[in-house]
C-alpha cells in the first residue's frame, strides 16, 4: 500500500499546516488559558487596581484592544491601550498597573514598556506562553497562557488563549459574572471548525484589496481577521470601524473590494446593517458574519458566515476563528507559504 505520511505531516498531525494544526487546537487552548488564572492566583496589583494600562504588539494587541472593549463596561475600569513600539514616545503611565502581552516573551518593544513601568515605579504584570522568557525575568507578575507551543508565524491559538486570559481576568474582577460564557467556550469553538467557507473563500481569493469591518468589540476582531489575511495570504486587507468607512475608505469602495462585516445582535446591529446597506449601494460585495438565522443579514450580504447564536464574548471567539480559517483557505487556496509567511518573523526581538 502506498505510503501517504511524511516525518513532517505526522508532526502536523495529518494537518496540512502548523497554523491549521494550530488553528483546530483552540478549542483546548480556550479551555485551558481560562484555567490558567484563578481568584486565588489573580495578582493582586490586578486585583487592587481602578486603572490599567496595557502595552502589546501585533496581535497581542489586539487582544488588548479587546479586553478595553469587555472590561470598562463590565467592571468600569479604565483600560489606556499603546503599541509597545509607540510607548518609549508617551508620558509615563498614570495607572496603577502596566500588562505586557507578548506571545513569545522576547518582544523588544513590549518588553522596554514593562522595563519603563518598573522603572516609574508601576506593578507590572506579563501575560505571555512562554516560561522563564525574558517578559518574565522582568514583569513583578506573570499568568502564563498555556496555549501549547506555537509553529506558524502567524498567531492563532496564542491569540485565542490570550483573549481567554483575559475574559477571565474581567469574570474574577466582576465576582463571577460572565463564568457561564467562558465554561460554554470550548464547546462554541468546536461548533464553528467545520463552517463551509467556500463561497467566502471564492470571492476573497480573486480580490486586491478587502475591507474589514465592524463596531464595539468586532472592531478589534475585525483588525486581526484583516491582520491575519494580509500576514499569510499577501492580500491587502484593512480594517476599519465601520463608522469611520465615510470618512474617506467609501471612495475606494467598488465591485473590485469585498467588504468583511459583522453583524450580530446588539447595540450596534441596527447601524451595521445600514452600513453594509450604503456599501452595497456602491456595488461593493459583501461577506457578512450574522447570526445563522438572520434574514435581514442574509437580505443585504453576497455570503453570509453563520456564526451560532450565542452572548457577545462567545461570538467574539467563534467569529475570530472563522476569521482565521477564512485567511487560512484564501492563503492556501493562492498557494502561499502558510506557516513562514515572506518577511515576517514569529518574535521580533529588535526595537
Ligand atoms: C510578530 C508575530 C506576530 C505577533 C507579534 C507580537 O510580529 O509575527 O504574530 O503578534 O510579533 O509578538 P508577541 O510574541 O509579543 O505576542
Amino acid at each position: 500500500k502506498e505510503i501517504t505520511w511524511t516525518p513532517d505531516t505526522v508532526q502536523k498531525g495529518g494537518f496540512a499546516h502548523y497554523m491549521l494544526k494550530e488553528i483546530f487546537e483552540q478549542p483546548d487552548a480556550i479551555h485551558r488559558a481560562v484555567h490558567a488564572v484563578s481568584e486565588e492566583t489573580l495578582p493582586s496589583s490586578l486585583r487592587q487596581a481602578s486603572s490599567i494600562t496595557v502595552v502589546a504588539c501585533g496581535s497581542s494587541y489586539h487582544a488588548g484592544m479587546i479586553f478595553r472593549y469587555l472590561i470598562e463596561p463590565v467592571c468600569g475600569i479604565p483600560v489606556r491601550l499603546e503599541l509597545g513600539s509607540e510607548y518609549k514616545y508617551t508620558p509615563v503611565p498614570f495607572s496603577d498597573v502596566i500588562i505586557g502581552i507578548s506571545q513569545s516573551g522576547e518582544t523588544a518593544d513590549t518588553l522596554s514598556a514593562i522595563r519603563k513601568g518598573i522603572c516609574n515605579n508601576v506593578k507590572t504584570v506579563a501575560i505571555t506562553n512562554v516560561l522563564n522568557s525574558s517578559i518574565t525575568r522582568s514583569a513583578h507578575d506573570t499568568i502564563l497562557m498555556h496555549a501549547g507551543p506555537e509553529i506558524s508565524v502567524a498567531a492563532s491559538k496564542s491569540f485565542i488563549a490570550q483573549v481567554g486570559v483575559l475574559m477571565q481576568i474581567v469574570n474574577i474582577l466582576s465576582g463571577g459574572r460572565c463564568h457561564d460564557i467562558l465554561d460554554h467556550a470550548r464547546y462554541a469553538l468546536e461548533q464553528v471548525l467545520l463552517t463551509d467557507l467556500t463561497e467566502a473563500v471564492d470571492l476573497c481569493s480573486k480580490a486586491q484589496h478587502l475591507f474589514y469591518v465592524g463596531r464595539g468589540v468586532f472592531y478589534p476582531v475585525m483588525m486581526e481577521g484583516a491582520l491575519k489575511m494580509k500576514e499569510i495570504s499577501y492580500i491587502h486587507a484593512e480594517a476599519y470601524a465601520a463608522g469611520e468607512l465615510k470618512h474617506g475608505p467609501f471612495a475606494l469602495l467598488s465591485p473590485d473590494t469585498p467588504v468583511i462585516a459583522i453583524c450580530t445582535p446588539g447595540p450596534a446591529y441596527e447601524v451595521m446593517l445600514g452600513n453594509m446597506k450604503e456599501m452595497k449601494a456602491r456595488g461593493t460585495p459583501i461577506v457578512a458574519f450574522g447570526n445563522e438565522d438572520d434574514g435581514d443579514v442574509s437580505d443585504i450580504a453576497d455570503v453570509v458566515i453563520p456564526l451560532p447564536k450565542a452572548h457577545m464574548w462567545t461570538q467574539v471567539l467563534t467569529s475570530t476563528v472563522l476569521l482565521q480559517l477564512l485567511a487560512y483557505h484564501t492563503a492556501n487556496r493562492l498557494g502561499r507559504e502558510i506557516d513562514m509567511p515572506r518577511n515576517l518573523a514569529k518574535s521580533v526581538t529588535v526595537e
